[in-house]
């Protein structure tokens, strides 16, 4: 039987293998309802912050989301859409600290799923909305947002031009692009397996020069870049702990299978010496689409 998520517009190959991957990796909303019982919350009296230990799937985690938004700017009743939203952490948190109106975009249908169910969960759904869908063809008009974020996505999108041209065409004149993004180095190949990848197809890192010449030539302004490699790598050294004491049963399972545990244990293997080795860097820009 066919599926909404078999007709997504924009979707590719890639795509296919990477909504998968997430699917078989991301919490569910029963990992996280347990994972709150757990720590003494009753789900139908958790908030927005109960949950940002469990939904945030970049380095970094709540910082992280909350540095973007304080570069950005990001105020009260700005219209918002995250791009590859996964489980919706960084759209409920900019709605709820920030005041943001979000949309969010995803790919994999059962991340697109606890997406929602999270929101409803924490009673943000009038501030915070999803839809399933591709980057690659987003599904809306244009110009209608004063800003787009994208946190750890683009380094798992193949077609470059079409995704950048995407984000532009909804951004309204002025507005800006907030990007927490992953980039590789030019000629190096990364050790795998990646947190997106488990073999190269399923991964497309730019350099950030290729990604700012880009950037200046669909006509934004682009700011610094704040290079956030050494905090990323210390974060998957802290993970590699977090992880080995789950499978040596030190602690409960966050919410997540061993499976899943011991995948993103190999994952953050490598991206500590991935870091460690310059073969990849981690880091924050914001970015105006130019008035003219
Ligand atoms: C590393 S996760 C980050 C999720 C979220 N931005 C966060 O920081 O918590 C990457 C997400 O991007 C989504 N994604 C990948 N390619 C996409 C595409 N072409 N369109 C929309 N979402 C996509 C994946 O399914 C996944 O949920």
């Amino acid at each position: 039987m066919q599926s909404d998520a078999d007709n997504i517009p924009g979707q590719t190959a890639q795509g296919h293998m990477i909504a998968e991957h997430w699917a078989r990796l991301a919490i569910t909303y029963e990992g996280a309802v347990a994972e709150l019982r757990s720590r003494g919350i009753e789900p139908d009296k958790a908030v927005s912050e109960d949950l940002h230990e469990l939904d945030m799937i970049h380095m970094g985690g709540l910082a992280a989301t909350d540095s973007l938004a304080q570069i950005a700017q990001i105020g009260r009743d700005h219209n918002v859409l995250d791009v590859g939203s996964g489980v919706g952490g960084p759209a409920r948190r900019i709605a709820s600290k920030y005041g943001a109106l979000m949309w969010g975009v995803e790919l994999s249908a059962p991340l697109y799923q606890t997406a929602v169910r999270l929101t409803e969960l924490v009673d943000l759904q009038e501030r915070v909305k999803f839809k399933l869908g591709s980057a690659l063809a987003l599904p809306f008009e244009g110009l209608e947002f004063d800003g787009v974020v994208m946190q750890h996505v683009a380094m798992q999108i193949s077609e470059k031009s079409q995704l950048f041209g995407e984000l532009s065409r909804v951004i309204r004149s002025g507005g800006y692009l907030a990007m927490h993004e992953i980039f590789g180095a030019k000629g190096e190949e990364p050790r795998y397996p990646l947190p997106w990848a488990t073999e190269p197809a399923m991964s497309s890192l730019e350099s950030l020069e290729d990604c700012l010449d880009r950037l200046t030539h669909l006509g934004f302004d682009v700011g610094d870049f704040l290079d956030l490699s050494e905090d990323g790598r210390q974060f998957h050294v802290r993970a590699i702990a977090a992880f080995n004491r789950v499978l040596n049963e030190e602690e409960g399972p966050q919410g997540i299978s061993v499976e899943a545990t011991q995948v993103r244990l190999r994952a953050s293997e490598s991206m500590e010496e991935n870091l460690r080795t310059g073969r990849i860097r981690v880091g924050m820009i914001v970015c105006y689409k130019n008035k003219g």
